[in-house]
């Protein structure tokens, strides 16, 4: 059975006065796909921080695959393997879609910045690699004929897809997706979905925030519902759809005139 690649326990992240996180638990086993959903300003997009080290949260662990890396920079984090995107793009939009993936990769890139000064045989070798592996996105993403387009000329759904090819191109272990959905059309929900079932094959586990409820229902194999800050239900996604305090978080409750 696949173990547990990521364990939240009692994460708890403050902004003065208010707990965006409040103590949130919740494991991503190895190989799903995992769902965390919930009502706008629920803390989705804080917690997801305070696992890839923008935020560190005040109390809680964060494990990945045994380890704590509560308190890792942003940069050893994706050193471990652990790759997002974001709610809104953020893409180089004069540069071409190569070299936005192409990004990716120098952040991973092993090679001292000395070396971009002066060339050696080794970060020669690395940039080969670097541009095997974007090329390998182009194709995985059916980017290919727009390699030299300019990021900020394609369409927004397009947009996204150079986002998650990018992430991809650092070879994730652990893919972290914010709202991948947002704004694209039906014809486009269909692609993503069929494209998060292909990385998830390629062995890549996948933990993602989405509002679009059909696509988080089809697609995630667990989920956990937040609601501010706090985990109020978890469960497949049948089980969290017949939950009454899910209901009561996105419906509101009925009985308030009684
Ligand atoms: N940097 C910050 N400083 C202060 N408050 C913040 C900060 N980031 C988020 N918050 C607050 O924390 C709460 C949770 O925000 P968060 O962005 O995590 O919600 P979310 O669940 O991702 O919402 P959405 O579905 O709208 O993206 C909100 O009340 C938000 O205003
Ligand atoms: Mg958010």
């Amino acid at each position: 059975m696949a173990g547990n690649d990521l364990v939240l326990t009692g994460v708890t992240k403050r902004f003065g006065g208010l707990v965006a996180v409040d103590d949130l638990s919740f494991s991503v086993k190895e190989g799903q796909i995992y769902g965390i959903i919930g009502p706008n300003g629920a803390g989705k997009t804080t917690a997801f921080n305070c696992i890839t080290g923008i935020y560190r949260s005040e109390e809680g662990s964060v494990k990945w695959r045994g380890e704590e890396i509560r308190g890792l920079t942003p940069y050893q984090i994706v050193d471990r393997g652990i790759v997002r995107t974001f709610q809104t793009i953020r893409l180089f939009s004069e540069m071409s879609v190569a070299e936005n993936i192409m990004s990716g990769r120098h952040i991973k890139s092993s090679q001292s910045w000395w070396h971009g000064i002066f060339p050696t045989p080794g970060s020669r070798r690395d940039e080969k690699e670097n541009w095997l592996r974007v090329q390998e996105q182009l194709e995985f993403f059916d980017l290919q004929d727009y390699a030299t387009t300019p990021t900020g000329s394609l369409s927004y759904g397009m947009q996204r897809r150079v986002e998650m090819a990018r992430a991809m191109a650092v070879e994730p272990t652990l893919l972290i997706l914010d709202e991948p959905a947002a704004g694209l059309n039906d014809k486009e929900t269909c692609e993503l979905l069929q494209t998060i079932y292909k990385i998830r094959d390629k062995g890549v586990t996948v933990l993602l925030i989405e509002h679009d409820m059909d696509m988080v229902m089809e697609m995630t194999d667990y989920l956990s519902v937040i609601n501010f800050g706090r985990k109020i239900a978890e469960g497949t996604p049948a089980e969290v759809q017949a939950n009454p305090a899910v209901i009561e978080a996105y419906l509101g409750s009925e009985d308030d005139d009684e």
